[in-house]
């Protein structure tokens, strides 16, 4: 068995590797990587539900990159708590919800740009634009910069091997130099979008300062987009094996809510995030020492035969179904209602045009990331 977060993550089936873990060696250890790993759901859940002792401030990656400006992600308290709060006041479900229209509208659009029957990469013509224009949408910024977010995010969320790179650093001077380009005009004006509400105090929660800000929609721009893009690309994968499946959620629009929670579960698009240790701890009878760095599969603890029956099937009426992909406790996904919707409008839409699309497997790439999975090339053809 060849352990290392990168190499399951982009594997065809990570599972049985997890399996192994959870059952005989529930404390493992990254050879080469400095890092341990927990695999089993009790485990990952008390450490993410404990960050007095399970830190993020020294990041949340295998690798110990921390970006440039401050994000939400990698504070501790009392500092997450503040900005949590003061960026909460943004993420109501009302506002929220009042992006469904706009979601489909995208999801349209980008369809109507297909070639006739295909063959289309999914990931270039849909998946990927998609979740950067919703983004971009609620920021207030120019989606037309995808390339550069693209760009951005491959060097930051897949570079992080390499975090004091040229290209990790030049990204980040792009990202985070346009998002300051647009601050001035914000600050002048209070509209809607979501960086001039953060730019201003209201009586639901104080203003950020502009690092706070522009890490802020930094995180967004590449969290926000990157994530719920491997989360399609791997949907999409998984229905092309289940006839079945497509025809159940085309027949039976109630399922879409549980069958989302299943697909985030079933391959979680963030198989894990790391955390560094505050005080000396003991697990698994081991002692691990303060500073010492932990990395918690989340897509493991997803599949637990001990929290999840039958785990390795894909249950679209799954219930109960508390996975861990989108975190827990303090950090849990402050965009999670706004991915749930984004995977089932995108999903919909893409089974109303193309509901007997082939995706070919053998022209398809995984995205290589200690914690990101996903494809990012997948070629389909549309109508066989
Ligand atoms: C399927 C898509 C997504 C998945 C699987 C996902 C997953 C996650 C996970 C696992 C965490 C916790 C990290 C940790 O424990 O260290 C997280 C945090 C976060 N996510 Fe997401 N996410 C998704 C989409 C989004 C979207 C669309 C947004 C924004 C609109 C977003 C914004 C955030 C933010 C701001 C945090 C940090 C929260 C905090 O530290 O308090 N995510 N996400």
């Amino acid at each position: 068995m060849q352990l290392d977060p990168q190499v399951q993550t982009s594997s065809e089936d990570p599972y049985g590797v997890y399996r192994e873990l959870r059952d005989r060696t529930p404390l493992a250890r990254y050879p080469g990587r400095d890092l341990w790993v927990l695999s089993r759901y009790a485990d990952v859940q008390a450490a993410i539900r404990d960050p007095a002792t399970w830190s993020s401030a020294r990041g949340t990656v295998p690798s110990g990159f921390v970006p440039a400006k401050p994000m939400l992600i990698t504070q501790d308290p009392p500092r997450h708590t503040r900005l949590r709060k003061a960026v909460q006041r943004a993420f109501t479900p009302r506002r929220v919800a009042a992006l469904e229209p706009r979601i489909r509208g995208f999801a349209r659009e980008l369809i109507s740009d297909f070639p006739g029957d295909g063959p289309v990469d999914l990931f270039e013509a849909y998946t990927n634009p998609l979740p950067i224009f919703v983004i971009s949408e609620l920021l207030g910024v120019d989606r037309e910069r995808r390339a550069m977010f693209t760009r951005a995010g491959d060097a930051i969320i897949h570079g992080q091997n390499d975090p004091d790179s040229a290209r990790v650093q030049a990204a980040q001077e792009e990202l985070f130099g346009y998002l300051a380009s647009v601050v001035p005009e914000r600050r002048a004006r209070s509209g809607d979008d979501l960086m001039s509400v953060l730019l201003h105090a209201s009586g639901e929660g104080e203003a950020l300062d502009e690092e706070e800000l522009l890490g802020f929609c930094g995180l967004l721009l590449l969290a926000g987009t990157e994530t719920t893009t491997m989360s399609l690309t791997s949907s999409i994968a998984l229905m092309d094996l289940r006839p079945d499946l497509r025809e159940a959620l085309r027949a039976r629009a109630e399922l879409w809510p549980r069958a989302v929670e299943e697909f985030l579960r079933f391959d979680s698009p963030v198989q894990g995030q790391t955390r560094s240790l505050l005080r000396d701890v003991e697990v698994h009878g081991e002692k691990l020492r303060e500073g010492e760095r932990v990395h918690l599969l989340y897509a493991s603890a997803n599949r637990d035969e001990r929290v999840f029956p039958d785990p390795d099937r894909f249950d679209p009426e799954r219930e109960p179904n508390n996975h861990l992909a989108f975190g827990f406790g303090i950090h849990f996904c402050l965009g999670a209602s706004l991915a749930r919707l984004e995977l089932r409008v995108a999903l919909q839409e893409l089974l109303a045009r193309a509901p007997n699309y082939a995706v070919d497997h053998a022209g398809a790439r995984r995205v290589r990331s200690d914690t990101n999975r996903g494809f990012d090339r997948l070629p389909t053809q549309l109508e066989p």
